[in-house]
């Protein structure tokens, strides 16, 4: 492409990926891209393998200690659906925030509307920041789910998840971040922030393409039921899906090509250092704001200071 193009819609999905991702993705196409799983021809072998040291850097890079408590699914959107209504039993009570992305939002009132559950929405302050304690007012002995934003895409401000986190832990929930804007810009450890599940997708900062993304499952989360069955390589006499991870929700052949891609992207995420990628985020964002702040006829949207925000930022022609 000779055109140079000035790309400003990285919350959407990233652009351009690292060379490193679109070199790898091709090696695998055309040398290695057998059915990981379901042969033990040398190629299916390999390709399996690929697939599991993808799962280990991304187990690494969240702290997450035993990495088949990762899926890899196809998106944000895909993870979030797999958490809420494997996870939820009729008659719970579940905490959400007005501020969700529409793959929050939706399936919660599929289900509110469903009579499956019940749903409290808390709303954040003029700076949309949430209040943990108004999340700790609103948890009911019925309450099972607590689903929140890292930072919504709209306004980018990055929420105290690990003082939110600690409340649902102490009250016996389950906690399930949606990192689709922060993963690979802000650091998160799912252990220190009393992250239950963690929803994200591979093609936004983690650098991967697009059709990939994951979900961690913690040990607090006994069982969770897959939306799809069937499909994996293992047990096929079986007439039941099986119950382990990461299978129990990696139905069908996977993103062989997306997951291989998704590791290159975040080697060269950890090989940057998030402290680095966010240094210079913050950087690039206090530019702006005091580009943007003299003009009188912008209005900015969310955090005041650049320190809480994330990557999404929200500016408008005044009225
Ligand atoms: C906050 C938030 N959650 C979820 C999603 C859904 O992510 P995906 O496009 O990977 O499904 C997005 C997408 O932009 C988002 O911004």
């Amino acid at each position: 492409m000779s055109e140079k193009i000035i790309y400003l819609d990285n919350a959407a999905t990233s652009f351009p990926k690292p060379p490193c991702v679109y070199e790898r993705m091709e090696k695998f196409l055309r040398e290695e891209s057998a059915n990981p799983g379901r042969s033990g021809h040398r190629m299916s072998v390999e390709a399996e393998a690929s697939v599991e040291r993808s799962r280990s850097l991304l187990a690494k890079f969240f702290g997450v200690k035993n990495s088949s408590r990762i899926a890899f699914t196809l998106n944000c959107t895909d993870a979030l659906n797999m958490a809420i209504k494997g996870v939820v039993h009729e008659g719970d009570h579940v905490i959400s925030s007005v501020m969700e992305h529409n793959s929050v939002l939706r399936p919660l009132h599929a289900l509110e509307e469903d009579k499956m559950i019940t749903l409290t929405k808390v709303k954040p302050d003029s700076e949309c920041f949430l209040n943990p304690a108004d999340i700790k007012k609103t948890i009911q002995p019925k309450t099972r789910l607590v689903v929140l934003t890292h930072a919504p895409n709209v306004t980018g401000a990055i929420q105290p998840i690990r003082e939110i986190g600690k409340i649902v832990r102490e009250a016996g929930a389950l906690f399930l971040v949606d990192a689709a804007q922060t993963v690979g810009a802000v650091p998160i450890d799912v252990d220190k922030d009393f992250v239950d599940l963690l929803a994200f997708p591979g093609h936004k900062s983690l650098l991967g393409p697009t059709g990939t993304g994951g979900l961690f499952v913690g040990e607090r989360v006994e069982k969770i039921t897959p939306w799809r069955e069937g499909g994996t390589g293992m047990g096929s006499e079986s007439p039941t899906h099986p119950e382990e991870f990461p299978y129990v929700l990696e139905g069908g052949t996977p993103n062989t090509v997306g997951i291989v891609g998704l590791a290159e992207g975040l080697k060269f995420v950890a090989e940057k250092g998030i402290e680095a990628i966010r240094a210079h985020e913050l950087k690039l964002m206090s530019a702006l704001r005091a580009g943007l702040a003299p003009l009188k006829k912008v209005k900015m949207f969310g955090p005041k200071s650049a320190e809480n925000h994330g990557r999404a930022f929200h500016f408008n022609r005044r009225a």
